[in-house]
């Protein structure tokens, strides 16, 4: 089976492509390294000891992704590709709603053009808003807070009326709770451009001395110990989450939707106990104000997912802790190579 994954280079693509080459899926990758690079590409081969087939293209240029089409025979489509910064989608929402809207657009054409009609979407717990109450049903109402959030609805929907068009169509929305974590190998993992905006990140970027400290934003939540609690997936959780997605998308569901969250709550505090006992180094924070846009607590109710993918998250906050360490001290840098080692 050949899985064409866009966005492949990215954190959750490059892990997925682990976990597929591993399965002896065949790989083929669209990405544009505008938030990645090639090397994360190296790496995966070099984990899996296995060769995958890789395009720099752009969603937002149709030619280049007819080409894609016309090299390989796909089977189903993973498509990650995407841009993800809150804070930044609300500066410039035109740049998101584009490369997010019209570059899924141009693929489902491609799709439709060339009969290929499996496809998973990475969606985000971000499309349930602030919801009344936890743990968090795929049943919750929807709405969004932001350009980014509102681009991953107006996708959800778009694929439901693509359904209700032509009944060929096999379309799984998967909603992630926080990927956090790196393969075990700490060959790959997050490699965020300039200051991370996302909470695991930023801990292991003050643990490894890049950062002088962390801001917790707000200790006044109405949660157990008054910081923000949110359900943190190991990556490589998430990645098979993906793989077990494949063979249900196979049996002609239709639209599904899956939850992919662990369904346990973990606060900031927590997080940064947990980080400071993988690493052994005091993380230095500061409380201030709550994030504007940010809600108090989030979780996911995941036993769909159990029930009908027979896919559960495996691994703990120990492992999650561990992992991003392992990733981080590896490579402080990221995939940039430290200087004079060009
Ligand atoms: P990422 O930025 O690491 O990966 C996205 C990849 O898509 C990058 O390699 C980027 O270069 C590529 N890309 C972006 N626009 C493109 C375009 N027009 N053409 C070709 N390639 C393009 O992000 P990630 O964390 O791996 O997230 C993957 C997907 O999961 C995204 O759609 C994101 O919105 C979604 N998601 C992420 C999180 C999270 O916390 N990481 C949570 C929920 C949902
Ligand atoms: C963010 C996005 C959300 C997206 C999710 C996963 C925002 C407002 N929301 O959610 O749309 O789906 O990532 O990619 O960006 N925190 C700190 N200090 C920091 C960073 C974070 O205290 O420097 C806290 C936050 O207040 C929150 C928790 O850590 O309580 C997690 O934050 P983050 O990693 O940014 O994820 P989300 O806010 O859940």
């Amino acid at each position: 089976m050949k899985i064409l994954v866009t966005g492949g280079a990215g954190y959750i693509g490059s892990h997925t492509c682990v976990e597929l080459l591993k399965e002896n899926y065949d790989v083929v990758v669209l990405d544009n390294f505008s938030n990645s690079c090639e090397e994360s590409l190296n790496r995966v081969q070099k984990i899996t000891d296995k060769k995958l087939s890789f395009y720099k293209a752009d969603l937002l240029d149709p030619p280049s992704i007819d080409h894609v089409f016309e090299d390989h025979k796909i089977d189903a489509v993973i498509h990650f590709a995407g841009l993800k910064a809150v804070g930044e989608s609300v500066s410039i929402p035109l740049k998101y709603y584009h490369n997010n809207l019209t570059g899924t657009f141009n693929l489902l054409s491609a799709m439709d053009k060339y009969t290929v009609k499996n496809l998973v979407f990475s969606s985000s717990a971000t499309v349930y808003g602030d919801p009344a109450s936890f743990p968090i049903t795929e049943k919750f109402p929807l709405s969004a807070t932001n350009p980014y959030g509102r681009s991953k609805l107006v996708i959800e929907e778009v694929l439901q009326d693509l359904y209700k068009s032509d009944k060929d169509w096999n379309i799984a929305l998967l909603r992630y709770f926080n990927p956090v974590g790196a393969h075990e190998s700490g060959e790959i993992g997050e490699d965020p451009q300039g200051l991370p905006n996302n909470l695991m990140p930023y801990i292991s970027q003050v643990a490894v001395g890049l950062l002088p400290r962390l801001k917790v934003f707000g200790k006044d939540y109405n949660t157990p110990d008054g910081t923000g609690v949110r359900d943190y997936i190991h990556v490589t959780d998430l990645a098979l989450g993906h793989i077990q997605t494949l063979p249900k998308l196979l049996s002609n569901p239709g639209v599904v939707i899956y939850n992919l969250g662990t369904g346990n709550g973990f606060s900031v505090l927590e997080m940064i106990k947990g980080l400071e006992k993988a690493s052994g180094q005091k993380i230095s924070y500061q409380i201030t104000d709550r994030r504007p846009g940010d809600i108090a607590a989030c979780f996911a109710d995941a036993t769909k997912a159990k029930k009908e993918l027979g896919w559960e998250a495996t691994k703990s906050l120990d492992d999650m802790c561990k992992d991003t360490w392992n990733w981080q001290k590896k490579n402080p840098q990221g995939y940039r190579k430290p200087a004079g080692e060009q």
